[in-house]
């Protein structure tokens, strides 16, 4: 059921406060005497500890899934200290890559059967790792196999594009960090006050969501283009992916995600006054060289579009005329969910106005279940 919306995509693009709220519920709580507040993920409370003690946890996903476990990826690090590999479900397949008892691996899936994702999950399995699933569907074969786990509690997604799985999976696999740093006492002031960031996360959300018609009109003027580049980096390099993948698969536009590190390394050579470009450029540590990047596409005559915090407007186009997209402010390991929506809506529109199915793009399948 649609409601008043017209596409599923569309409804589950506006679902995103009440989804995220749902993935929440029960699971951040204040401590017992203190006043602390922790996280409670019922399904790791009893392998918190073989987790801690892993070498490396390995994340194996495919499509936005892996998006998402690459945006929470730096926030896992930091908070448990343990390095973090990622790998694309079918690519481990195809090198049959090390996987160790030592390791935990972590399986991330909407729907829980995506072929080559359980297939890495046997594998891994075989291989003695401790498998922990993320997963959207209750009795589904990931959340079957793996060893424990987290539901995402999204609810039913329908649209084939994954928009609000997409920002409960990262909210999950950030109570993950914190939960698995909760015994770390020199991080504790971060994680509570991303436990605040995470109960005020809806609203901020609500907030970010008032850019439905900015992104139309966005997507009016992007209309006929044949591609356009989303530059991303530190926390939102995952954005850059995931944005320029909603683009891509819905609206049939070619489009990338660079991370911009890796400008100088090639997509430079892309710049002209014509081709459109997404430059995410949020306040947090990597702010000041997305700030150097911008001058540099500047001074090549990029046609740029900025996200940035809300008040930054004008320092990032200080060095040359750019379109801006404002977003509300949030901590750092958060931003991704609040920088990913303005462009779910880009591509929403970009599909409506351009003509194309966008519940059911062409040659996709919402779960891929054959190899
Ligand atoms: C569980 C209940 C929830 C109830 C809550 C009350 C279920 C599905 N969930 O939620 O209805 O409100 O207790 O305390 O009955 N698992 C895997 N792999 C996965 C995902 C999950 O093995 O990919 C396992 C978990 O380890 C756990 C079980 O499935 O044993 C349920 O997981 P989850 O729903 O996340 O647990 P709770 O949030 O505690
Ligand atoms: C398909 C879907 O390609 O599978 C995507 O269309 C999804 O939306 C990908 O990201 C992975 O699916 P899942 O269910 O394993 O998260």
């Amino acid at each position: 059921n649609k409601g008043k919306y017209d596409h599923y995509m569309q409804k589950e693009i506006h679902e995103q406060p009440d989804s995220l709220t749902t993935t929440m519920r029960g699971r951040l709580i204040r401590g017992d005497s203190r006043k602390m507040k922790t996280v409670l993920l019922g399904g790791l409370k009893d392998h918190l500890k073989t987790i801690r003690r892993s070498r490396r946890i390995v994340f194996i996903g495919c499509g936005t899934s892996y998006n998402a476990a690459l945006a929470s990826r730096p926030i896992l690090e930091e908070l448990s200290g343990i390095p973090v590999s990622m790998e694309i479900a079918s690519d481990l397949w195809d090198r049959q890559g090390p996987i160790y008892r030592e390791d935990t691996a972590v399986f991330v899936s909407q729907s829980g059967e995506t072929a080559d994702t359980l297939l890495a999950l046997d594998y891994a399995r075989e291989n003695g790792a401790l498998c922990v699933g993320i997963t959207n569907t209750v009795g589904s074969s990931i959340a079957r196999k793996t060893h424990c786990g987290v539901h995402i509690n999204a609810g039913a997604e329908i649209g084939v594009a994954s928009t609000k799985a997409y920002t409960s999976q990262i909210v999950v696999m950030v109570m993950l960090a914190l939960a698995i740093g909760s015994d770390t006492i020199s991080s504790q002031k971060k994680r509570e006050d991303i436990i605040d960031g995470l109960l005020d996360l809806p609203y901020k959300v609500k907030e970010v969501l008032k850019l439905d018609d900015e992104m139309k009109d966005l997507a009016q003027l992007l209309i006929d283009e044949q591609s356009l580049l989303v530059f991303g980096r530190g926390y939102n390099y995952a954005t850059a992916l995931e944005g320029a993948l909603k683009v891509k698969e819905v609206s049939l536009m070619h489009s990338e995600g660079i991370l911009a590190g890796e400008m100088k390394h090639g997509p430079l050579a892309l710049v002209d006054e014509n081709l459109p470009i997404v430059v995410i450029a949020t306040r947090d540590a990597c702010f000041s060289k997305q700030q150097s990047v911008i001058q540099q596409l500047h001074a090549r005559k990029g046609r740029l579009i900025v996200m940035c915090s809300k008040g930054d407007a004008a320092s990032v186009s200080s060095s040359g005329s750019c379109r801006v997209i404002e977003v509300p402010q949030v901590e750092d390991c958060l931003q991704p969910v609040i920088n990913i929506v303005p462009l779910q809506l880009l591509a929403y529109h970009l599909t409506v106005l351009r003509g194309h199915n966008v519940d059911q793009p062409r040659n996709l399948a919402k779960s891929v279940t054959t190899q």
